[in-house]
């Protein structure tokens, strides 16, 4: 949902060929949140810091067309050097105004582009502002609701009472009048060599590299006194001043670099030193120093932003061998769903321990009822689980897609427990119904792949899935490690209910053999291509099944429409007979789960009422599954595990039957038409 992507060097000389390729490699690390437009802003030739003007180069497409419209300027000298200089970067997934140069970011202030700015998120209140701004005679030039946040700052600028107001200062202002979700980063040609960052409910970390030890590893928030309340008293009050002792920065002010980035895949080429910012943290750049302040103080403030070092590592982030990221992360499973557990299940002793959670266990086995609540793949984890956890916690387990559980003001209570699943962390709607659920008080547990996200630090305790990174705008192995992740966490709650041992000890023996039998579906691929040679010209295809399958086929069928633009749909084998049946005929492409499982009988029967329609099943069914097969059109042979398990096992044929349809459909696997990864707006 747009990737912002800044860098300056501060007395470290690049020429601007290589900081070009700092932001064009930036951006492209950042392509899956958005690829409809992107755009720079650097300085122009001169490299007299005090005398630059700022170039804008933007281009409707991906960032590959932005790379070769760069060196298309005659008016831009590659080879010109600047020992101090601020880039920034944005690669665009469209909300307001359609793709185009003209609504790609940055977005500037006026034709001299004194103020230009980078934005990941949704302004809601964009329309008042603009017209207040058309009121004071501001003209706009796009349809974005960016563009009110680069005018709004020069309308605080023009109308500064002092001459000596800060970069930082002004954008305080700004984010004052702001509401909805940003992350900024502003650059100006009335602060040369400087930056300002910003954020709120958008994710935004620096990256710091330097050879020079960092005067401080923790970096102390400073707080301003006084408040702003409206527009009209918008330039009233001032910004105490910073004393460097509370910035960050390079002993003796030496040479240092800040990566600004949406995340951490576009920093950690670079360096693995990171700070993560806060929700209203100003963030600014001056004199290669860095400081952080905000206008209020909350009791709940951690008064300082600590340097992290990032666990990434940059082939993680790398396609490798494979021709797409999606297609890497599926063959990824083995290995990350054996991250998952590790260090948490114990085969030996048939114990699981999540340390995110083992304080909370008592108050979670006291609750209510669970609530687990996602969007996309991430709900269908939790579908997929719903089953497991309600025999293993012995609790009622509500599953919630997020938008509609905010949309019904869902009833929470404060002996309930709510899960938020995302792979992200960041999702706007999962995000909105955390704070919902916190507002009444509710135990709130996050289950995330990304270390530091918001929804991450926003709940009291959670699990870290540790799948990696996942770059792929369709989800893969993220799924597999929710899954697993909910799994653990019903065995961490029934540890003590002798009448579950059994059903405990066959579940995480079940576990241990996964990334094996994972393995042997893998070695499928190449009979799933063949299939997909004969289904990639149809227009639908339907996924059928029940019980603990019932998300496998939601969540295949997401797959498949997604990335191959087919229509698909999962369904219920139990509503077939209420409707979905008069879609079947000779024609129309089934896929049929069909697993070893106490639902069996109940799916042969759905099996006779397709083939009695002449439908021709392709069915998914375990190994040893003689009597499916004898119905089937196609069979897709799997190994079996335990019935609460196999979700794992049979979402995989689907995911690879999505990538090798799209790839015979000519699509772009990891950039889907309209999509991006991380959906950070409602
Ligand atoms: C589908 C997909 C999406 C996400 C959904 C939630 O392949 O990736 O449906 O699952 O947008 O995203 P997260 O998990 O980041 O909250």
């Amino acid at each position: 949902m747009c990737g912002i992507f800044a860098y300056m060097n501060y007395r470290v000389p690049r020429t601007r060929k290589e900081i070009f390729e700092t932001l064009i490699k930036g951006l492209q690390r950042l392509e899956y949140r958005g690829y409809d437009s992107a755009g720079v802003a650097i300085d122009g030739n001169n490299n007299e810091v005090k005398e630059r003007h700022i170039q804008l180069v933007k281009k409707r497409g991906n960032v590959k067309a932005l790379d070769e419209e760069l060196y298309k300027q005659d008016s831009m000298d590659l080879k010109v050097e600047f020992e101090t200089h601020f880039g920034i970067a944005h690669t665009r997934w469209a909300t307001h105004g359609v793709p185009s140069a003209v609504n790609s970011h940055p977005q500037r202030s006026d034709k001299g582009n004194e103020f230009v700015v980078i934005h990941n998120g949704i302004i809601t209140n964009y329309k008042d502002l603009r017209k207040f701004l058309e009121s004071k005679g501001y003209e706009f030039e796009s349809e974005t609701d960016t563009e009110t946040i680069a005018k709004l700052i020069k309308y605080v600028f023009d109308n500064r009472e002092t001459e000596d107001i800060t970069f930082s200062t002004l954008v305080e202002r700004v984010i004052q009048q702001l509401e909805g979700a940003f992350a900024l980063v502003f650059k100006s040609i009335h602060y040369p060599g400087e930056a300002v960052a910003t954020r709120r409910g958008s994710p935004l970390l620096i990256g710091v590299r330097s050879k020079y030890k960092l005067s401080t590893e923790q970096i102390p928030v400073l707080y301003r006194t006084r408040n702003i309340e409206n527009v009209k008293n918008i330039c009233k009050t001032r910004m105490k001043r910073l004393d460097s002792s509370t910035c960050l920065h390079a002993v003796g002010n030496k040479a240092v670099e800040f990566f600004f980035a949406s995340d951490a895949s576009a920093i950690i080429e670079h360096t693995n030193r990171v700070i993560f910012l806060e929700d209203d943290d100003i963030a600014a750049v001056a004199d290669g120093k860095l400081s952080i302040h905000r206008v209020k103080r909350l009791a709940s403030d951690d008064p300082s932003r600590a340097i992290q070092t990032l666990q990434m590592e940059l082939q993680q982030i790398m396609k490798g061998n494979f021709s797409a990221f999606m297609q890497k992360e599926i063959f990824e499973q083995p290995e990350s769903v054996f991250n998952t557990m590790r260090g948490r299940v114990n085969f030996e002793t048939n114990t699981v321990l999540l340390g995110g959670l083992k304080d909370h266990l008592k108050e979670i086995r006291r609750c209510r009822r669970l609530i687990v609540i996602g969007c996309g793949t991430s709900y269908h984890a939790a579908v997929a689980t719903r089953q497991v956890l309600e025999e293993l916690t012995e609790l009622p387990v509500m599953v919630e897609l997020a938008s509609d559980f905010l949309d019904r003001n869902t009833p929470v209570f404060r002996d309930d427990v709510c899960f938020f699943i995302s792979q992200s962390g960041e999702t706007a709607d999962t995000l909105l119904a955390l704070r919902y659920c916190k507002d009444r008080r509710a135990l709130t547990v996050g289950v995330t792949n990304t270390v530091g996200s918001s929804i991450s630090r926003e709940t009291d305790c959670g699990v870290h899935i540790n799948a990696g990174p996942e770059i792929g705008v369709a989800s893969t192995k993220a799924y597999t490690s929710q899954f697993i992740s909910l799994v653990m966490f019903g065995l961490m709650m029934s540890e003590d209910r002798i009448s579950l041992q059994n059903r405990r000890r066959e579940i995480i023996h079940g576990l241990k053999s996964l990334p094996e039998l994972i393995k042997e579906v893998l070695s499928l691929d190449e009979k799933i291509h063949d299939l997909a040679l004969e289904l990639y010209t149809q227009r639908s295809l339907l996924v059928m099944g029940r019980g603990y399958n019932y998300a496998t086929c939601l969540e295949g069928a997401l797959k498949i429409k997604e990335i191959t633009y087919m229509h698909s749909e999962g369904i219920l084998a139990g509503e077939l007979k209420h409707g979905p049946l008069a879609l079947i005929d000779k024609q129309m492409p089934v896929i049929m789960v069909i697993m070893k499982d106490p639902c069996f009988a109940k799916c042969q029967n759905a099996l006779q009422q397709v083939t009695a329609r002449q439908g021709r099943p392709i069915i998914l069914c375990s190994k040893d599954d003689t009597e499916s097969s004898k119905f089937a059109y196609k069979t897709i042979e799997l190994p079996h595990t335990v019935d609460c398990l196999q979700g794992i096992l049979s979402v995989i044929p689907l995911q690879l039957l999505s990538f090798h349809l799209a790839v015979l459909r000519g699509y772009d696997v990891d950039f889907p038409r309209n999509l991006a990864k991380s959906v950070t707006v409602e």
